[in-house]
């Protein structure tokens, strides 16, 4: 089994003004596709926070995959994909490409989330928009795939030929 960590990214949410959908909604996907939630926490939209948090998590060395929600758009302090880039030291380009390219049948501003997904140490770490409904259509994107990198990134045998979704 693989170990999951969800880290909201939003000021109203760090400071209770609203409240976290995304997080909660992104953790009950990841246990129903038979992951174990490990952590769930909120930070606000700066950048050293977030990186901080991310580096936190990824350091501990027990979480294989650490999700964000929030923070991925236009607006001046939509910074999530920058701290994410600061901290991986191998991105995983195909993951946002493929999120983007199966939410964009969804919607045209798919193309407007600036995700970003990326390998720090032994965990994954991908970004999600913030909206519920866009976390859950892009993660739904990608999921099935994902065991099979973290399988490669553990170490474990991990075979390529097989199909699998
Ligand atoms: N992707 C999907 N699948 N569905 C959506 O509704 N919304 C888009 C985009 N990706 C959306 C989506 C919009 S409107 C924005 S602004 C960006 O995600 C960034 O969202 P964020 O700023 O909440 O991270």
């Amino acid at each position: 089994m693989f170990y999951a960590a969800v880290l909201t990214v939003s000021d109203r949410g760090f400071r209770g003004e609203r409240p976290d959908e995304g997080g909660p909604l992104v953790a009950r996907l990841l246990e129903e596709a038979g992951y174990a939630i490990a952590s769930t926490a909120i930070v606000p939209d700066e950048q050293e926070k977030i990186e901080s948090a991310l580096r936190e998590l990824a350091d501990a060395g027990d979480i294989q995959l650490l999700v964000t929600t929030g923070g991925t758009g236009f607006a001046p302090r939509d910074v999530t994909p920058e701290a994410t880039l600061a901290v991986c030291q191998r991105m995983t380009p195909g993951i946002p490409e493929a999120m983007r390219y199966a939410s964009m049948r969804v919607t045209s501003r798919a193309m407007l989330s600036r995700a970003q997904a990326g390998i720090r140490g032994g965990t994954l770490i991908v970004n999600l928009p913030g909206s519920p409904k866009a976390a859950k259509e892009n993660l739904e994107a990608v999921l099935p795939a994902l065991a099979h990198g973290l399988e490669m990134l553990s170490g474990r045998p991990a075979d390529c030929a097989k199909l699998e979704g």
